[in-house]
């Protein structure tokens, strides 16, 4: 007997993500100032092989074909980012008129082909000139924020279905302050703690500048990499305590000032001995707790944890790359350990289990709070066929698995509004420089062209008919 596919809710919003810095390219065109991004892709060492984003896909000047490709795909929604440089090259004073008009033909693009523009403000590219400041461990950097979102609310207006904030603020600032791995690249424990709340609050002082400018009715989300942490040994209660410490730095940083209108009492009692918390000001946490319509998820895979035994060497198989300097501030002795595969290009686990866990334990918790799978996808070294075709099965199959398991969550409760695939190109992923490829289309760095992947058809697929297709 063959069981019916999957079918998703109706008005379930499928989409795919990028981010400015990623794709857009053209850094030094049309007054964009740099960003932290530039600076460190230029130092020698940073990003593997040199890469850099100055030209990554060069979406800057080929946006209406990529728009093409998005309708012809038939995607509903695109969630991309706008990189902060181009509005104020500086991170502060007047707009550059430049900068935001690419954003606002863009968003015309998008509506003039039935799609719908769902904004993140901030996905990594702080102004330089910010950084030089302190970055995002000044208190102001959190105000220019604010003004910098009423600037973009101005131009861009009620063209968005929905404003988001930040994306993955635990990056920004525990991978940016503490282990290095990302821009601006600094190892200060102290510094990563006070970046969080300075990201925190300037979620909260931008996503009320929004709707002062543009209404009640505006849609506001940010979006998180909560982790999915396992204990090594469920039975041990110091491994259950090493999750709970993680839950803390890795998800509750964040959770808790944003939902629950205060930090953890854990957090701060874990973190004595790097800081005291005195950036955090009276009124703040109040401030951080800005209403949400939508909470956004980024899932790709888990952890396995354990405090560890003093024995040996420490794995560090967190997933978040290795300089040195651990991301996870105060949790010097707990062990990540590597997991079973199968993997992807990242070394990242597959298991879909923890997308089903991730949603349904947020829907618990938050019940009131519509969810969004912002990021899920994966990245694997494709290979060309001879006819062109990119017949990249391992992403189909990863996208089929993840995909059931958000319908898995709904089943279970959790109350998913939407799925955005990463990414719909190939791009600059980070520290990993191209690399890794992402896109459910393919790009040639060499001559720029876009290929449509397996997956994507797969993807169109399923948007189609709402259902989830076989793989
Ligand atoms: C997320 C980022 C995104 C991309 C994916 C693979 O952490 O938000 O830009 O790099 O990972």
């Amino acid at each position: 007997m063959t069981s019916s596919p999957r079918t998703f809710p109706e008005g379930f919003l499928w989409g795919s993500a990028t981010a400015s810095y990623q794709i857009e390219g053209a850094v030094a065109e049309d007054g964009r100032g740099p960003s932290i991004w530039d600076t460190l892709s230029h130092t020698p060492g940073k990003v593997m092989n040199g890469d850099t984003g100055d030209v990554a896909d060069d979406h800057y000047h080929r946006w209406p074909a990529d728009l093409d490709l998005i309708k012809d795909l038939g995607l509903q929604a695109y969630r991309f980012s706008i990189a902060w440089p181009r509005i104020q090259p500086d991170g502060s004073g007047a707009v550059n008129p430049k900068g935001a008009a690419f954003y606002s033909r863009l968003v015309d693009g998008l509506l003039d082909r039935g799609v719908r523009p769902v904004v993140t403000l901030y996905h990594w590219d702080l102004p330089q000139a910010l950084e030089d400041r302190g970055g995002w461990t000044n208190r102001d950097t959190a105000l220019r924020f604010a003004d910098y979102a009423t600037h973009v609310a101005g131009v861009l207006g009620d063209r968005v279905e929905m404003w988001t904030t930040l994306n993955e603020p635990w990056c920004s600032s525990l991978l940016g302050y503490a282990s290095g791995i990302h821009a601006p690249g600094r190892t200060e424990p102290e510094s990563a703690l006070r970046a969080a709340h300075h990201l925190n609050l300037a979620h909260g002082l931008a996503g009320r500048a929004i709707r002062d400018g543009l209404g009640e009715d505006t849609k506001l989300s940010v979006t998180l990499n909560l982790h999915v942490t396992r204990p090594d040994n469920p039975e041990s209660a110091a491994d259950r305590d090493a999750i709970r410490q993680l839950d803390a730095v890795g998800n509750r940083i964040f959770l808790g000032p944003m939902l629950d209108g205060a930090y953890p009492k854990d957090l701060l009692d874990d973190t004595t001995s790097i800081t005291d918390w005195s950036f955090v000001q009276d009124g703040d946490e109040a401030i951080c707790a800005v209403p949400l319509d939508v909470l956004g998820i980024n899932y790709y895979s888990t952890s396995r944890a354990r405090r560890h035994t003093g024995d040996g060497p420490m794995e560090h198989a967190d997933g978040h790359g290795d300089t040195g300097f651990s991301p996870w501030v105060g949790a010097d002795d707990i062990e990540f350990r590597q997991q079973p595969g199968p993997y992807t290009a990242m070394g990242w686990n597959i298991d879909p289990s923890g997308m089903v866990e991730l949603l349904t334990d947020m829907g618990r918790r938050y019940p009131d709070l519509p969810l969004m799978v912002t990021e899920n996808g994966a990245a694997f070294y494709d290979t060309v066929a001879e006819d062109g075709s990119v017949p990249d099965a391992d992403r189909t199959s990863y996208l089929h698995d993840h995909i059931d398991a958000v319908g898995q969550a709904i089943d279970a409760g959790a109350d998913v509004r939407g799925y955005f695939l990463w990414s719909l190109l190939d791009n600059f992923e980070w520290a990993w420089g191209y690399d890794r490829r992402f896109g459910i289309v393919r790009v040639d760095f060499d001559t720029l062209e876009r290929t449509v992947k397996d997956s994507a058809k797969w993807y169109s697929r399923l948007i189609a008919t709402n259902q989830l297709p076989p793989v």
